[in-house]
């Protein structure tokens, strides 16, 4: 059995009534919007988020969820969804989850409307219920996001990114949602605040292991249904490129900030510092610093007795930096 299987097994049940609620949530009396609607579900994605959800829920409540728990879910992948669609309008990216994205299909125009229409899906959601506990994890997570999009294009104009900032952007734009997941998971069936937030730390760990792994993966040129070597055209400084910056000679360094200040579409040029970058054990560092953030994340693992949900966990937890999309 592969590894996404046996992580699938214990929420299996709740993973197959999720995607009918999910889609359900979605759907509208506008024509085009359930076109667009349609075209997303159909290319699904990892759907990590929401088993983050089941399991931090399951594994702390002897494997019972309840309806919050659905419609947490239900939200978080509605967000996650929406700035996916946004994400591909601002990193003018074509392709997603193996497919064209919306935006090179629609246009940006459309491309943003979407965007907002399945946030406000997942926030009327938590409200319709009196979900308002859940609600507040999820809008600080929406907050944080935007701050760190926006965090990341304030410092790719500057072109000047140490180490902490690039976390504090990972942190932001991906790992708060992963947390939300972990810590709203928890909050769907318990009330202990302590436990909420331990897991709400794990999922932060975790999701700052998974943001490395995806930026890794864009100095590949690995099939992962989204286009690599983007980063850089984007003069988007990740944490291989901002090691080797930080490492070598003044002159090298004055080559590779003018390649990407001047030289971002040079195809031959981005190769180059690609290159650079692989020789000068950008990858090996970038790698070693997402196993540190693994290693964390697991040993919060450590205090919870062994179960099912707890073994899936962990696995999880591997499968986000062994994954190959
Ligand atoms: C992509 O997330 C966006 C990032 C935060 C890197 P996923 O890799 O979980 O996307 P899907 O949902 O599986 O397509
Ligand atoms: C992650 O940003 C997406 C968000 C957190 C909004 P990226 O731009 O790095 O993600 P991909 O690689 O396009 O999925
Ligand atoms: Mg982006
Ligand atoms: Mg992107």
């Amino acid at each position: 059995m592969n590894i996404t299987s046996q992580i699938k097994r214990p929420i299996q049940v709740e993973m197959e009534l999720f995607e009918k609620k999910f889609y359900e949530s979605m759907t509208s009396k506008v024509a085009l919007l359930n076109r667009i609607t349609y075209y997303i579900v159909n290319r699904k994605g990892k759907q990590m988020r929401p088993m983050f959800v089941f399991l931090t829920a399951k594994m702390l409540h002897d494997g019972q969820v309840n309806e919050r728990t659905y419609r947490g879910a239900s939200v978080i992948e509605l967000i996650h969804t929406a700035t996916l669609v946004h994400d591909d309008v601002v990193d003018d990216s074509n392709r997603r989850r193996g497919f064209f994205s919306i935006n090179a299909l629609w246009k940006n125009k459309i491309a943003v409307l979407v965007g907002d229409y399945l946030l406000s899906k997942g926030l009327l959601l938590s409200i319709d219920h009196g979900d308002f506990d859940l609600l507040r994890i999820i809008s600080v997570a929406v907050r944080e996001m935007s701050e760190g999009e926006l965090l990341q294009i304030e410092k790719a104009r500057r072109l000047d990114i140490v180490e902490d900032i690039y976390y504090e952007i990972i942190r932001k734009k991906t790992a708060t949602l992963i947390a939300s997941c972990c810590a709203l998971g928890a909050k769907s069936v318990i009330e202990d605040e302590m436990q909420v937030e331990n897991m709400r730390q794990f999922g932060e760990l975790i999701g700052m292991a998974f943001q490395i792994k995806d930026d890794l993966f864009d100095y590949t040129e690995d099939a992962i249904g989204k286009p690599t070597g983007i980063d850089i055209k984007e003069q988007k400084m990740t944490l291989p490129l901002i090691y080797v910056l930080n490492h070598c000679s003044p002159k090298e360094k004055s080559w590779l900030i003018n390649s990407i200040k001047n030289h971002n579409k040079d195809k031959k040029r981005i190769k180059e510092v690609i290159a650079f970058v692989k020789n000068n054990h950008g990858l090996v560092y970038a790698e070693q610093k997402m196993r540190e953030f693994q290693q964390k994340a697991l040993q919060l693992l450590d205090a919870y007795p062994n179960s099912d949900y707890k073994e899936a966990l962990i696995l999880m937890v591997n499968y986000v930096i062994e994954r190959k999309i």
